[in-house]
């Protein structure tokens, strides 16, 4: 399968070092990496990544989180059969205290407001979001191994 999802580890998660751990258990699932970088993203990239939140009483303090450059993202692409879903279920419920063990979330973090990581949760989000993060020519890389 062609899914693709846009997952990203966020400046929490750097800081406490568990890019590896998240980038981990993608590779282990099977999925393939097809995109990856490390950046303090623009404030208007994370406006627009965040855009439907932008009447939340957070919104502010969210994009301050994502661009103040105290620790970048990392942000990835992911490939596999049913990878938004699944990605989805791998990262937890978005409120870690209703996080399952054995989830990302579930097993790192206890904050909505630091919730280390970020998946898309449609299709239409993986889309738009991919072209967000990872528009340039190449930057999505189409491999297969033989
Ligand atoms: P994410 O999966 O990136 O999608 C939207 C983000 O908004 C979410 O994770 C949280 O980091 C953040 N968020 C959602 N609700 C709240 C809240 N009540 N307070 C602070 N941040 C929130």
């Amino acid at each position: 399968s062609k899914e693709r999802t846009f997952i990203a580890v966020k400046p929490d998660g750097v800081q406490r070092n568990l890019v590896g751990e998240i980038i981990s258990r993608f590779e282990r699932r099977g999925y393939k990496l097809v995109g990856l970088k490390l950046l303090v993203p623009p404030v208007e990239l994370a406006k627009e990544h965040y855009a439907d939140l932008s009447s939340k009483p957070f919104f502010a303090g969210l994009v301050d989180y994502m661009t103040n450059g105290r620790a970048p993202v990392v942000g990835m692409v992911w490939e596999g059969p049913s990878v938004i879903k699944q990605g989805r279920i791998m990262l937890g419920a978005t409120d870690p205290k209703n996080s399952g063990t054995g989830t990302i979330r579930g097993d790192f973090c206890l904050s909505i407001g630091r919730n280390i990581v970020h998946g898309s949760d449609s299709a239409e989000s993986a889309e738009k979001e991919i072209s967000l993060w990872f528009g340039g020519k190449g930057e999505v890389v189409n491999w297969t191994s033989n």
